[in-house]
């Protein structure tokens, strides 16, 4: 059977290694180091990834997931029947069932991310247990544009994007709103999207869903290093550097770095970088929204606000987007 048995289709849109090395050359030769986060993504980090979503401390995905299934009468009413969903970074595809169980005929879903054996095996996956729907594929950055081939069923389907976990909070505002007007491109007048954006709070909450007790998304951000390593040949020593975790309130962002523990140098494809005692490789960035500010941000950006749900505790929001 081939990867993609169950699959209407699947475009191959990887990025190359080229690119990698040239996008880590380029983040650490900054004054202040840097690392593009999309990187975290290989097999193991996603595997990690949903280890972290399952955290007691890491509130966002549980609370999306519950208040996505709370909605569904709702969100299936402002979509429509036979919509196209593309998921921007579908992980496990986990949270799109509780939208598709929601959904009146939905005529595709298209699955789009940047690691490939996990994108296949999780749309095989959702192909299976969803044997009416079409599931599309398409292994990209979706950080740069891509095209979807419209659906076998209804070829002039309406175009939703689903874009939760609050992934656009790891762009900055300027990524971010770049992103969102690329996104209404792609979906089209008419078109929609559904997104969901994490909430500002107590500090103390926020910190913990970044650096939890178990140490699992310290293992995430240094399996950057790890992987660069691997797969770059570099020769970073990982019990020289350590998880560190802070909360930037002048932009209302958690930022995870890496801290180096001593004055070191490390090598990759010939380069040489130096690190001080205390630097840090910046690697990801959450910011945190208030509604208006985010429906600010979405109208600047081309969409027009229609809806926005929040659960009990006001820890999580989800939006309903138009492009008018
Ligand atoms: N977008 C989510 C968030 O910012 C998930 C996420 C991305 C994340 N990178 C992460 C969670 C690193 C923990 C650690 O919360």
């Amino acid at each position: 059977m081939s990867s993609h048995a169950l699959l209407e289709s699947f475009d191959d849109l990887e990025p190359e290694t080229d690119d990698f090395l040239s996008e880590v050359l380029t983040g650490l030769r900054a004054t202040r180091k840097t690392l593009p986060c999309k990187f975290f993504y290989d097999e193991k980090g996603s595997k990690l990834f949903d280890r972290i979503c399952d955290l007691p401390e890491y509130y966002p995905t549980r609370t999306e997931t519950a208040l996505l299934q709370d909605i569904g009468g709702e969100v299936a009413d402002c979509i429509g029947p036979h919509a196209q969903i593309i998921e921007y970074g579908c992980g496990s595809v986990r949270k799109i069932r509780r939208v598709v169980d929601a959904l009146v005929d939905p005529a595709a879903y298209v699955a789009v991310d940047i690691s490939k054996e996990h994108l296949l095996a999780a749309a095989n996956m959702l192909a299976s247990d969803y044997p009416d729907l079409e599931v599309h594929a398409v292994c990209a950055d979706f950080t740069k544009p891509f095209d979807v081939s419209p659906p076998t069923s209804y070829p002039e389907a309406r175009r939703i994007g689903f874009f939760p976990g609050s992934t656009l909070g790891n762009f900055t505002k300027e990524e971010a709103c770049a992103f969102l007007s690329g996104a209404a491109e792609l979906l089209g007048t008419g078109g929609g999207m559904l997104i969901g954006i994490d909430l500002k709070k107590d500090i103390a909450i926020l910190k913990a869903a970044y650096d939890d007790a178990a140490g699992v998304t310290a293992a995430f951000n240094m399996n950057l290093l790890d992987r660069i390593n691997r797969e770059l040949g570099a020769n970073f020593d990982l019990d020289q550097f350590e998880h560190h975790v802070v909360y930037n309130d002048d932009v209302g962002r958690i930022e995870m770095h890496l801290r180096s523990l001593s004055s070191q140098t490390v090598t990759i494809d010939g380069s040489a970088f130096e690190f001080k005692a205390g630097e840090t490789i910046h690697t990801e960035n959450s910011h945190k929204y208030d509604i208006e500010g985010f429906q600010a941000m979405a109208r600047d950006a081309g969409f027009e606000p229609q809806r926005v749900w929040t659960d009990s505790d006001d820890l999580f929001s989800v939006h309903f987007l138009t492009v008018p």
